[in-house]
């Protein structure tokens, strides 16, 4: 059994901020080999008008093809009632909601505030769902590049409206400002306001610290951590926004550690190969892949 569960975030939050667009069989040929690779939770698109991200345009012919994939977990993010709606009618498993902690940012991102973001979640969670899981993220929970300092109290108060009608929170650091001490000290203060509620850690590697600021929270009990493969990502409406913690890293440092992810590194290289193919022009990072795995390597039982 996996000790860490990882969410591969990488076809929506990767590639809704790549310059170069990924056609839709190649996204099918590389959420397939993903899936092959043992990744079990794949956040696959986004349901935000297309004229917005048109890389997200092809959300639910892609959900549909994961769908096939037996064991998968399809997730996709909405910003409102209507995105909430068109993932239901996809069959989407899980919906996640990106709720802003910084005003600012979700002015720009969602074009409401902070509490009128709470209460569209709420009433997507007040609309039938029969199967479909709701996660309320709260993004730029360390810190907001238009806004600056993003008050603890705020983040803490955020999670508990949400944690009422989401079926789990995470909490993300959308322009990569945390570090580790508070990573601890945040989510410490959010569990023990809504305990089991409090599920995923979603980190962006803008400064370096993305891999730091996993281990830090799996050091206070988390064991969902989303990352995108070859590090791409951002959010298109914070400014300064870069790429994601880097899967192929995140995945080798818990193995390295005796920490079953139920990942196969080898096989996470053959994914990241169609992601080249898929997207050829985009720049991906990643520090394993590029130095190869150590000799003797040996993967956590
Ligand atoms: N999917 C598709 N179309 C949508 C939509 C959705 N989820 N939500 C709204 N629309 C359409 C409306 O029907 C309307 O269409 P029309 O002009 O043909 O009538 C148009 O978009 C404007 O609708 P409105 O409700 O006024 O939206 P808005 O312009 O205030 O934008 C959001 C609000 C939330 C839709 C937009 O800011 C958004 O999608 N944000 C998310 C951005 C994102 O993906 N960020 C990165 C991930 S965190
Ligand atoms: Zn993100």
């Amino acid at each position: 059994m996996p000790k860490v569960h990882i969410c591969e975030v990488g076809p929506r939050d990767g590639l809704q901020n790549a310059k170069h667009l990924m056609p839709t069989e190649a996204k099918k040929a590389w959420i397939g080999a993903l899936a092959a690779a043992g990744i079990r939770e794949i956040e696959v698109g986004s349901f935000v008008p297309a004229k917005l991200i048109p890389a997200m345009a092809d959300t639910a012919e892609i959900i549909s093809f994961a769908k096939t994939i037996g064991g998968l977990k399809v997730v996709a993010l909405a910003p409102n009632l209507k995105g909430f709606q068109r993932a239901i009618d996809a069959g989407a498993h899980k919906v996640t909601f990106p709720v802003s902690a910084s005003r600012a940012h979700s002015e720009s991102n969602v074009r409401m505030t902070p509490d009128q973001m709470i209460d569209e979640v709420r009433r997507c969670a007040a609309l039938e769902h029969p199967g479909v899981e709701i996660e309320g993220a709260v993004s730029t929970a360390f810190g907001c590049t238009l806004q600056g300092e993003v008050p603890e109290t705020e983040v803490v108060r955020i999670a508990v409206a949400l944690a009422e009608f989401c079926d789990a929170v995470a909490l993300a650091d959308t322009v990569g400002y945390a570090n580790p001490a508070q990573v601890k000290r945040i989510f410490s203060r959010v569990k023990k306001e809504i305990g089991a509620k409090l599920e995923g850690a979603h980190f962006h590697d803008t400064r370096g610290l993305g891999i730091a600021n996993a281990l830090a929270a799996y050091e206070v009990g988390v064991r969902n951590f989303d990352s995108s493969m070859g590090g791409l990502g951002g959010c298109p409406f914070a400014p300064g926004a870069s790429g994601n913690v880097i899967t192929e890293d995140l995945v080798f440092m818990f193995e390295s550690m005796g920490i079953a992810t139920g990942i196969s590194m080898e096989k996470l290289f053959v994914a990241r190969g169609l992601l080249v193919k898929g997207i050829p022009d985009e720049p991906i990072y990643g520090h394993t892949p590029v130095a190869g795995l150590p000799k003797g390597f040996r993967a956590a039982a």
